[in-house]
């Protein structure tokens, strides 16, 4: 069953679809996204919800050795053919070119910059966002 909580002046309860824009508009303010983890700003509404996140690590003595490209690049194909899913997107630290490079090389394409957008060790961190649709994609 779906959490619902009452208290005297609020209602907290899950999102629907029909929230999306409000959503964007509130949690879409500089002074929201600046102090959360996962709020992008802007806080962008696709006209279709049926996206997914990529995330990606591998262990240290791997690296270096296209794996992650690899990887990404075969969950990417079976997003859009086996999800049906219409965007993939990831998230980067600007500082972490590495992880950026392994987006462009899947045919992802920059989306947008998030400046200070997570807080990581104590420090703000800029994040690059990439996506793609399914015309995108690389066949290997
Ligand atoms: C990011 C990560 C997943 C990459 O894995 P990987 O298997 O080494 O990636 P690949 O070998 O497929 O590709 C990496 C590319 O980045 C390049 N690269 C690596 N370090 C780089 C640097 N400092 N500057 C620029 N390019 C760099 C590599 O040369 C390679 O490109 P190339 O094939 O054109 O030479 C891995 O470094 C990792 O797990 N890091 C820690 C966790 C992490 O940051 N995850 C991503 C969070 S968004």
């Amino acid at each position: 069953m779906e959490p619902r909580f009452q208290t005297n002046r609020l209602t907290l309860r899950l999102f629907e679809p029909s929230d999306a824009l409000l959503v964007q508009a509130l949690a879409g303010s500089e002074e929201v996204a600046r102090t959360t983890l996962s709020i992008p700003h802007p806080y962008r509404v696709l006209k279709s919800e049926n996206q997914a996140e990529l995330g990606y690590w591998v262990g240290r003595p791997f690296w270096g050795q296209g794996y992650a490209t690899e990887a990404a690049q075969k969950i990417v194909k079976f997003g859009f053919e086996g999800l049906r899913l219409d965007h993939i997107f990831a998230a980067a630290m600007t500082k972490n070119p590495a992880s950026y490079k392994v987006m462009q090389k899947i045919g992802m394409k920059p989306e947008d910059n998030l400046p200070k957008q997570i807080l990581k060790s104590g420090m703000y961190e800029d994040l690059v966002h990439y996506g793609m649709v399914k015309s995108e994609i690389i066949n290997d």
